[in-house]
């Protein structure tokens, strides 16, 4: 396994409380949002209080361990997305940053309401002022490049588009709703630096703790199914051949020059 990587298996808060205060830069997760998934070892149905204790007290730990300048996304659905909010907002006075949609093309289908093409991922700063945030290491290219543009690249905006890792792809997991690694990378590369650590304490197939490995950031990943900690450690020991997926925008045409789908080439031909 790689150096500064852990993978635990247990309860979530059980873990984070043997975490120090603030020895982590950042949070990154995507817990169980409640809905009734069969993850094996839990219960993802629980009534209403039930969930709200539960997400209160690993939310409560995930802020003590932070830095003071750290940073949390979570990933969650509808139906929860705005009590996490407010729990973040009006009982751990951390400060919302942005609530970014994730769009899929293909998903469930409804019959009797619009079937449903998004998750969202809360971002919150511990302080209001003082985080990291490396747009420069998450810029898509421009659609035009006009002068008024920048010509580092787009800021990504808050509607990320990627397809989920379908079963057929040789990338997926046996795990009921693996997260396609680009949009880990993202948030990871934002909003941590180098030898920064970690912490995603509901962590599945291991899908943050891949990229970290990948990126040169310390991990920590907890789950409570030891067939899913054990699944990740396979996926860590597996040779690295480029990440799962891409923003489609990666292959942008810049009008008005050679074709290239790589921005570091075209940040070359134009410094
Ligand atoms: C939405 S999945 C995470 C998927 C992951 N992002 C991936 O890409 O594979 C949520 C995970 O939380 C785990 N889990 C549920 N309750 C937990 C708890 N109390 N403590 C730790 N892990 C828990 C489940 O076993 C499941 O793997």
């Amino acid at each position: 396994m790689a150096e500064g990587i852990s993978v635990i298996c247990g309860d979530a808060v059980d873990e984070m409380k043997k975490l120090p205060d603030k020895s982590i830069n950042l949070v990154v997760t995507d817990p169980p949002y409640n809905l009734g998934k069969n993850y094996g070892a839990t219960n993802d149905r629980m009534n209403f209080d039930d969930y709200m204790t539960f997400s209160r007290s690993w939310l409560n730990e995930a802020k003590r361990v932070l830095t003071d300048d750290g940073s949390i996304y979570i990933f969650m659905g509808m139906r929860f997305i705005s009590y996490l909010y407010i729990i973040l907002e009006q009982e751990l006075g951390m400060f919302f940053n942005s609530w970014i949609t994730w769009h899929y093309t293909q998903g469930s289908g409804k019959t009797r309401g619009y079937s449903p093409r998004h998750d969202d991922i809360l971002f919150f700063t511990k302080d209001r002022d003082n985080f990291t945030f490396n747009l420069d290491a998450v810029r898509v290219p421009q659609k035009y490049y006009r002068s008024r543009n920048n010509m580092k690249g787009a800021n990504p905006g808050n509607v990320w588009e990627f397809s989920h890792i379908h079963y057929c792809n040789s990338s997926r997991m046996n795990h009921p709703t693996q997260k396609p690694e680009a949009l880990f990378l993202r948030m990871i590369l934002a909003s941590s630096n180098e030898g920064d650590t970690v912490l995603d304490p509901f962590c599945g197939s291991g899908t943050s703790l891949r990229v970290c490995q990948q990126s040169a950031r310390n991990a920590i990943g907890i789950d409570i199914n030891p067939d899913y900690t054990a699944m990740t450690l396979e996926r860590l020991a597996g040779e690295f051949h480029g990440f799962d997926s891409s923003d489609a925008r990666i292959n942008r045409v810049p009008a008005g020059k050679n074709h290239t789908n790589q921005i570091p080439i075209w940040r070359e031909e134009n410094s």
